[in-house]
């Protein structure tokens, strides 16, 4: 299995590892077939998200999914991070193999279940937000 030279960069050294004590929003997400779970927390300020942290307890593709999300939203506002795929945070890895491609699917998430604990924790509706799903194991298929 080959990685790319961004992801072993962003394994061997992931930016915005940590917590933040006063997120304006927290999202954990699990896939129950490989047992990762990743958390993400955001701060935002004025509709900007100000800070993103996270840690993963998952393979090295969720570390660096992880590490590469919170690098592509911090700075852009709700409706960018609500926009943020998997597919975008592959591409600016340059890639996943197939069967971690999953692990990419836990990062988009993981993004998105902090901004719905945001708009809970706020009482406001972010426009195309769904609500997060805990296990996103059952719909991803890695044939
Ligand atoms: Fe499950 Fe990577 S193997 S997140």
């Amino acid at each position: 299995m080959d990685y790319s030279e961004k992801v072993i960069d962003h394994f061997s050294n992931p930016r915005n590892v940590g917590e933040i004590a006063d997120a304006s929003g927290t999202g954990t997400v699990g896939n129950a077939k490989c047992g990762d779970i990743m958390r993400v927390f955001l701060k935002i300020e004025d509709g900007i998200i100000a800070d993103a942290k996270f840690k993963t307890f998952g393979c090295g593709a969720a570390v660096a999914t992880s590490s590469m999300a919170t690098e592509l939203i911090k700075g852009k506002t709700i409706a960018e991070a609500v926009a943020l795929t998997n597919k975008a945070v592959m591409d600016a890895l340059d890639g996943l193999p197939p069967v971690k491609v999953h692990c990419s699917c836990l990062a988009e998430e993981a993004v998105h279940a902090a901004l719905w604990d945001y708009a809970q924790k706020n009482g406001i509706t972010i426009e195309g937000l769904n609500p997060p799903k805990e296990d996103i194991g059952h719909e991803i298929s890695e044939e």
